[in-house]
């Protein structure tokens, strides 16, 4: 099995226009796999009457089932107020802790049982068994510490820029017991990125880490907290305190100076906090719990504000139900807390079922593509969830490596991006060993937790598919001039939720038009409306219904690229090359990668009088690259002596898309400026 050979980069897509949609349309429909009689024998979900419980006419209520699988303080009264749509409130009345559900509510049963593995990217470093008890011990006291020395209290912001450490889930379930806000930062996203979350979060408080192990190297993470603090002071905002955790406690790992009376290192200040408890602050369902900022069309990242409440139910059922998470299991989910499927399935959601998650410092192919299989097999893994980009790398770099280790996964699941049936059938033969069922579960950061997915011991399986949508969740699909388009109609349209669920996101952060504007304004049926039915949901992805019900995802139809899993802004990007001085414009387009499914390709004209460089070409490049971080570092940076534009004067960034992954760009007659087709052509193919 060679990768080429997947459709995806066999199909030659013909037109200049060359969307997502045409690309995947040419997958050809793939046959079904189903789900192995042992993994029924033993799964949380059975029962097929659970979608007669769940349809759109038991909606909202059905919701209940979700609730009650948490802990209340004081129960709620109403499952959905829909009073002032879109803005939903799930569970109103009812109060509850987050952090309370997650650890304190376990120790009963689970005291002594691994809550977090944390396995450090070093293969001679130590596996950390973090328990539940233990896990309780050192939220209690991060969470003293933030009250009593820095004064944190209910519905403040904490901008966190952590990597793939234990101290992470301890710092925002330290916050979840306060009823502080913690928004989360890719720790891979630059000073910069962070800074911009910073200023729109509000927060006056940075926690960081001094350095962490990533690709063999140990990181210097702190000198990026110096720039968000300076970044953000030039914005108008400032941080009082920098809170910097050692990657090894007593000792300091970064080359870059503390700074006086303003950074502290947490390891010192807990030591005044050691056997500290502090009460679960009673939280209102609605309260915010978190904000993670993702990528729009515009190139302000948005602050999705998700509630206590309603996310946590939410993401503690689909953990139950589609991830099929029993306490027993040892459940390792390989992406980053700093992205939503960590927030919701490495911390929120297994830990709220008493799970055991695994916490991987690193890279999945350091230091060899065996690492991940090694991993599992040391530490018992039975659910493993990554995404199609890890798979692929994994693929291509070792193909054979899983069948020489001595594990065995009853459950895996893909998420992030369209998966290629190829890729899929060699994830379910050799990484799942055909005894593993797999979920393609599609969703975003907007939405809490799944929102497609087959349920793993119901439905059959599809490659390249994702499933209907999961119990509760009502997707249609609307071409443009809103007309329902069938399943089974062979056309592809905007996928959009019928129903408000529970881990939908509140609002944009200080944003609310935006809210509206970006999620629901297109299909509303009357804004003026308080009844829900009347709002649909708007996901901002391409995508078909089969005839089974199935939905295949066809990817962003805004100016969002998908990078290995994740939103980039186009606009973003653009901005970061525009901070160039020499650069009059800049337009990104996506262009396909074996293995991260999408990467930017930046092209950019520069002032009058100045000649392109490679030296330019790269300064753009780390200007991107400082500005965003190195997941936006562009393929290349073609300098062109103009943009092909329309006679409006609008950057035709088809023309540059069709040019970047070699197609025909088709007609180019009607653009102002038709000769430079050709020109632009000459320089991508020089490169
Ligand atoms: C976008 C959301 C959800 C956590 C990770 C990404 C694409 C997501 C799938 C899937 C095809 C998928 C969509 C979506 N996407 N899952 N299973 N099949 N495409 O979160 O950064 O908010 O990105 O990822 O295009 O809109 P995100």
């Amino acid at each position: 099995m060679s990768e080429d050979k997947s459709p995806r980069h066999a199909a030659e897509p013909q037109a200049a226009d060359v969307s997502e949609a045409q690309i995947a349309v040419h997958w050809p429909e793939e046959g079904y796999f189903s789900p192995p009689v042992q993994f029924i024998a033993q799964a949380n979900l059975t029962d097929p009457g659970i979608f007669e419980r769940f349809s759109l006419e038991h909606c909202p209520e059905c919701f209940k089932e979700f609730a009650d699988l948490l802990d209340w303080y004081k129960y709620w009264e109403t499952t959905l107020d829909a009073s002032n749509p879109p803005f939903w409130r799930w569970f109103v009345g009812g109060r509850l802790n987050a952090c309370h559900n997650c650890v304190d509510r376990h120790l009963a049963s689970h005291r002594n049982k691994t809550a977090i593995h944390f396995v450090p990217e070093p293969e001679d470093e130590a596996v950390q068994h973090l328990t539940y008890q233990e896990l309780f011990v050192r939220v209690n006291e991060l969470a003293a510490l933030l009250r009593e020395t820095f004064g944190l209290a209910v519905g403040d912001r904490v901008t966190l820029h952590m990597p793939m450490v234990p101290e992470l889930p301890i710092t925002m379930l330290a916050c979840a017991r306060l009823g502080v806000i913690h928004s989360q930062v890719f720790s891979g996203f630059s000073g910069k990125a962070c800074a911009d979350r910073i200023v729109d979060s509000g927060s006056r408080l940075l926690i960081t880490m001094d350095a962490y192990h990533r690709a063999g190297d140990l990181l210097d993470h702190k000198e990026k907290a110096d720039i968000a603090v300076a970044e953000a002071a030039s914005a108008g905002h400032q941080i009082d305190k920098v809170l910097v955790w050692q990657r090894y406690p007593g000792k300091y790992s970064s080359p870059t100076a503390l700074v006086d009376g303003r950074d502290v290192l947490v390891n010192d200040l807990l030591a005044k906090y050691r056997g500290r408890r502090v009460e679960p602050v009673q939280m209102p369902a609605e309260a915010p719990l978190f904000l993670m900022y993702t990528s729009g069309t515009t190139g302000r990242p948005k602050g999705c504000q998700h509630s206590t409440g309603g996310y946590l139910a939410y993401v503690t059922w689909t953990s139950r139900y589609i991830q099929d998470i029993h306490p027993e299991d040892v459940y390792w989910c390989m992406a980053d807390i700093g992205w939503i499927t960590g927030h919701s399935y490495i911390v929120y959601g297994p830990l709220s079922l008493a799970a055991s998650s695994v916490v991987y410092e690193g890279v999945p192919t350091y230091p060899d593509p065996g690492r991940p299989w090694r991993i599992a097999e040391k530490l018992g893994v039975n659910i493993f969830h990554t995404s199609p980009t890890a798979i692929r790398a994994l693929r291509r770099s070792g193909p054979d490596e899983p069948t020489k280790y001595q594990y065995h996964f009853k459950h895996m699941t893909t998420v992030g991006e369209p998966i290629e049936p190829e890729v899929w059938k060699w994830y379910h033969k050799v990484v799942g060993k055909g005894e593993a069922v797999i979920v393609d579960t599609w969703w975003q950061t907007e939405n809490g937790g799944f929102l497609c997915s087959t349920v793993p011991a119901i439905h059959k399986m599809k490659p390249g598919s994702t499933g209907p949508g999961i119990p509760g969740i009502h997707p249609v699909i609307f071409d443009d001039d809103g007309h329902e388009l069938p399943s089974g109609s062979g056309k592809a349209g905007n996928i959009c939720i019928r129903n408000p669920w529970p881990g939908v996101l509140q609002t944009v952060w200080k944003d609310p038009d935006r809210y509206v504007k970006n999620y629901y304004a297109r299909y509303c049926k009357d804004p003026k409306s308080k009844d829900w039915r009347d709002w649909p949901y708007l996901a901002g992805d391409g995508a078909m219904q089969a005839a089974d019900g199935y939905f295949r995802i066809l990817g962003r139809i805004d100016d969002v690229i998908n990078v290995a899993g994740h939103r980039l802004g186009t606009k973003e990007i653009e901005s970061a090359a525009l901070l160039v001085p020499d650069v009059t414009e800049a337009a990104v387009v996506p262009v396909a990668d074996e293995i991260k499914g999408k990467v930017p390709d930046l092209y950019v004209s520069l002032k009058p009088g100045l000649s392109p460089s490679p030296k330019i070409a790269s300064k753009i490049s780390a200007s991107v690259v400082s500005r965003i971080g190195a997941i936006a570092r562009p393929r290349r940076v073609v300098i062109v002596p103009d943009m092909p534009k329309t006679r409006s004067g609008k950057i035709m960034r088809r023309v540059l898309a069709a040019i970047s992954n070699h197609q025909d760009p088709g007609d180019v007659s009607t653009l102002a400026n038709p000769e430079i087709v050709e020109k632009i052509k000459g320089l991508a193919e020089g490169e």
